[in-house]
């Protein structure tokens, strides 16, 4: 069991017994974390920021990447939607 936890205008917390998209985990949390091309890595709306635990979560693959290079994101940002969650994890959203 891991805990993905969301920090922002609505906070959340969601226990995984396994490894689960962080997206997926704000669904579970309720936490209204934007989503709109529907999880596919086309919007880049499901940015988040890694506070804690990002060795728990699965390596950027290229239409992650893609887009976060599109995004000028930081090093610490990833997509919610093409993130996986394998252990604790803290984002802010
Ligand atoms: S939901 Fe569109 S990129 Fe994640």
């Amino acid at each position: 069991m891991h805990t993905v936890r969301f920090n922002g205008k609505t906070p959340g917390t969601a226990e995984c017994d396994r490894e689960t998209a962080l997206l997926a985990a704000s669904a579970k949390a309720e936490v209204p974390l934007p989503h709109r091309c529907g999880g596919h890595a086309r919007c880049g709306t499901c940015l988040v920021t890694v506070v804690e635990g990002g060795e728990h979560l699965s390596e950027k693959g290229a239409a992650e990447s893609r887009v976060l290079l599109a995004l000028k994101a930081n090093s610490d940002q990833r997509l919610a939607c093409q993130t996986w969650a394998r252990g604790d994890v803290s984002v802010n959203y």
